[in-house]
């Protein structure tokens, strides 16, 4: 399936004003990794992860067509999302900045398939890829939750192109 505008629109802003809006939305950040067929780790940091479904469980991620990273993840039969912690905005600058070896120095266990699984994530949700959407200068990657655990503490969250640290409101 392509998601695209059907109709040619006139608009009055380009995508760095939209990508500068769009940062009004904080989030959190994950880690996606994955394990090629031939054992060749991949992690990209990403934003874009999204809850779909809990009936089937379904969860969703956008990877950029330009990265890198896209042929050796188009491989890989499953995904994990890593959801980073508050002291691990380090490995958010690590895994966004392309290197030989993104996963030097960083503690990871094997999970289903060989995929890496990061330690210290606040959660961790070991996914088999379903579907690949084609939307723009992006595509859909759409995962059925397999495994998962999760940890205690505080998340990253990414703000207006600044990590932050989440506080809890003072009236709720
Ligand atoms: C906070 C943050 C969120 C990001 N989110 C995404 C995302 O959702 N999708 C994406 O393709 N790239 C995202 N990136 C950029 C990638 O992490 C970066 O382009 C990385 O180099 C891609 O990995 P690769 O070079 O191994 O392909 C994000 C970067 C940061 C710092």
């Amino acid at each position: 399936m392509t998601i695209l505008t059907e109709q040619p629109v006139t608009r009055d802003f380009g995508p760095r004003e939209l990508r500068s809006a769009l940062g009004h939305y904080a989030t959190g950040v994950t880690v996606i990794t994955a394990c090629t067929p031939s054992g060749q780790r991949i992690g990209v940091t990403a934003n874009s992860f999204t809850s779909v479904s809990l009936e089937p469980p379904l969860v969703s991620w956008c990877p950029a067509k330009r990265a890198p990273s896209l042929p050796d993840l188009k491989q890989a039969t499953h995904f994990a999302v890593n959801v980073l912690a508050s002291g691990q905005h380090h490995l958010s600058q690590q895994f966004a900045t392309p290197a030989p070896d993104k996963f030097a120095g960083v503690p990871i266990i094997d999970g289903i398939c060989g995929v890496p699984l990061i330690e210290g994530a606040l959660a961790r949700f070991e996914c088999r890829t379903v579907r690949w959407v084609d939307a723009g200068d992006h595509l859909i990657c759409i995962g059925e939750v397999e495994r998962f655990d999760t940890a205690h503490g505080d998340p990253l969250v990414f703000h207006a192109g600044s990590y932050h640290v989440a506080a809890r409101h003072p009236e709720f």
